[in-house]
């Protein structure tokens, strides 16, 4: 075990050292030691990074899924695997042990062989938070077909669209989703994507909230009747190591989502160590993380890495303010939670209300908390430590990506002091570097740049789904050789990594993070929009939240403003979903433009910030005049 777990800070930097030193022989005894295998590997890494062409633990076979569940049935077959937090207070507990999960997997991989899915098939899930979405990532990957989980807030066209990108054979949705006080209609909102989705053969539907849904003959098939059918037992398809085990879509800053591919091998063994040393996972621990399935959060450390570490993980379908803003509170003491990993916008919403709702809350199991999604400014920091984490529980500021699969620089909990809006240090096996405009590495401390990562790193994504070029262009052709994370960072005197946000023209809007270009092309199709620039601003909750500069078209003149700003958020909810709405939308005359017809949105960035005295040099642009007046109409 002496390898696996970090006991405290000079073990760390011992074994940091190790890594960097023979990554080859780190991750072998990592993976050696702590999985189980078919067969073992032939070789630990081979990879070109100009290339982006990576292979991890060449040859091996395995099955993640046994990991994750069989391997612990003889010891922890009774334990709880999941515990099912419903959305309504009055609903029941669900407690899933191990033992139960494995049958419900079971029955769900003979239910997907049983309707032609099989290995390498992309199978669509679009399901709300409940057992049955874990459940069929894990039955997926029993049966060596692809999951593309699509984060039930998004529109139909969103929906259609990553259905589409990865040619889905079948979707697994549900009559609808409760969330708060809403029920969100999730079968209709499929039913529209799957008009133009001709891949999608079959749809398996879960009775969730019982409204009334139409079904297709032939098509549609209600789930349970099929489980109550289907064995209980199941042979765990044997994959290979670089064999796909999902795809996630991410918005890109030009362009349609990109469906990041991860593979089995080594995104297994790096969310079985990831989890297990940032938490300072101990057996028995209740853990709970406040993420969607629908994002990387809870693809990694909802399901697969506590289910590596034979964790006892909270699926909670609800939202942080229902039944009141005392909910997560009120869940901890509940389940007597032990880690709690949550998101800056969730901690700056529930800042703001009252202390009665986590005053009197009996919070005392907690013993680590962490944040995820978004830089954690200090104010939000100090009131999570101190109101929740209540000064003892270790605040892990974890920075990752979808893109990275897992944690990458974090501290671990009782082994890394923590300070305060810092991600701290890198996880052993990661070798960040700061870069600067030209391209060089900026060596030493107290020094700003954009973060690269220089090795390779057993969870990174393996590509781009269907478009390797573009995973060459967006992640390693900025700095040749190292993988280019989109992130600016500042390194303290002490070698500390403070992430500031980022650099490229994606922002995190409520921890989603959106591109600016799709979105404009979206606004641009609107029939009285000639031109528009979107740009972030920071918000007290949200993080960060939309501003768009739109032209109007000279015949849109005398038509109503706010109508056409109503039209253009309903516009972006159809398309993509709300949480991409604008907050502000001001209509201007002209944008402002390099000569070569660029628009400068760094300008743009200061007026919506409303940082008008430092808008930097403007005497450069074509038309200079056009600032003046955006910036005497600012909303
Ligand atoms: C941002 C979420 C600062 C960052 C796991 C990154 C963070 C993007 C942090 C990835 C953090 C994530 N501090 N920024 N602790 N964690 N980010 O793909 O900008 O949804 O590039 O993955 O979130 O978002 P994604």
């Amino acid at each position: 075990m002496g390898r696996y777990k970090i006991k405290d800070l000079s073990h760390y930097f011992k074994q940091y050292k190790k890594s960097v030193k023979n990554p080859v022989r780190f991750w072998d005894k990592i993976a050696s030691d702590h999985f189980e295998w078919h067969q073992r590997w032939s070789n630990v890494l081979d990879f070109d990074m100009k290339e982006a062409r990576f292979e991890w633990f060449k040859d091996a076979k395995l099955n993640i899924t046994i990991n994750c569940i069989d391997r612990h049935l003889k010891k922890k077959g009774d334990q709880v695997a999941i515990i099912f937090e419903p959305n309504n207070v009055d609903e029941e507990v669900q407690n899933i042990t191990y033992k139960e999960l494995y049958a419900r997997v079971a029955k769900m991989a003979n239910v997907l062989t049983e309707m032609g899915i099989s290995k390498g098939d992309r199978v669509c899930i679009y399901l709300p938070m409940i057992p049955e979405l874990a459940v069929s990532l894990l039955a997926c990957a029993r049966i060596g077909a692809v999951h593309s989980v699509v984060f039930a807030g998004f529109s139909s066209v969103a929906l259609s669209t990553r259905i589409n990108d990865c040619d889905c054979k079948l979707l697994i949705t549900a009559d609808g989703g409760f969330r708060g006080s809403k029920v969100i209609d999730l079968k209709q909102i499929a039913d529209e994507a799957l008009k133009s989705c001709p891949g999608i053969k079959d749809v398996l539907v879960v009775k969730r909230t019982h409204q009334p849904v139409s079904m297709t003959p032939d098509r549609d098939y209600w789930l349970q009747p099929l489980l109550d059918e289907a064995a209980a037992m199941h042979v765990a398809e044997v994959m290979d190591a670089e064999d796909p085990l999902f795809i996630l879509y991410t918005s890109g800053s030009t362009g349609k989502p990109k469906g990041m591919l991860h593979t089995t091998a080594g995104y297994m063994v790096y969310m079985g160590y990831t989890f297990k040393n940032v938490f300072a996972f101990k057996k028995g621990d209740i853990y709970w993380c406040t993420a969607d399935i629908g994002w990387i959060t809870g693809h990694s450390y909802i399901v697969y890495g506590p289910l590596l570490n034979g964790a006892t993980t909270v699926l909670f379908e609800g939202i942080p303010s229902y039944p009141d803003h005392g909910r997560f509170w009120d869940v901890i003491q509940k389940h007597k939670v032990n880690i709690f990993y949550t998101a800056p916008t969730a901690i700056r919403a529930l800042a703001k209300e009252s202390a009665a709702y986590f005053e009197n809350r009996d919070l005392s199991s907690l013993k680590v908390i962490g944040s995820v999604g978004e830089p954690i400014n200090e104010e939000a920091w100090k009131w999570y430590y101190e109101n929740i984490g209540r000064r003892r529980c270790p605040l892990v500021d974890t920075w990752w990506q979808t893109e990275t699969g897992g944690i990458m620089i974090s501290p671990l909990a009782f082994v890394t002091p923590t300070k305060p809006s810092h991600a701290t240090l890198p996880l052993p096996g990661i070798q960040p570097a700061l870069m600067d405009e030209l391209g060089n590495e900026i060596h030493g401390n107290l020094v700003s740049g954009n973060l690269c990562i220089k090795f390779p790193w057993p969870g990174m994504a393996r590509t781009i789904y269907g478009n390797h070029q573009r995973y060459i262009d967006t992640y390693f052709s900025t700095y040749p050789g190292r993988y280019f994370s989109g992130d600016g960072a500042l390194r303290d005197e002490t070698g500390y990594y403070r992430i500031t946000g980022r650099v490229d023209d994606i922002v995190i809007v409520s921890g989603h993070n959106l591109g600016t270009a799709p979105l404009e092309d979206l606004i641009n199709s609107h029939p009285s929009v000639a031109e528009s620039a979107i740009v972030g601003f920071p918000h007290d909750i949200k993080g960060n939240a939309l501003y768009g500069f739109v032209i109007l078209k000279e015949e849109a003149g005398n038509s109503d403003g706010d109508e056409i700003r109503k039209e253009i958020n309903q516009l972006i909810s159809d398309n993509i979903g709300p949480i991409a709405k604008l907050d502000k939308i001001q209509f201007v005359q002209g944008l402002p433009k390099t000569r070569s017809g660029k628009i400068m949105r760094r300008i743009l960035r200061k007026i919506a910030e409303n940082e008008l005295n430092s808008l930097g040099d403007t005497s450069t642009l074509l038309n200079p005049e056009v600032v003046d007046n955006i910036m005497s109409n600012r909303l």
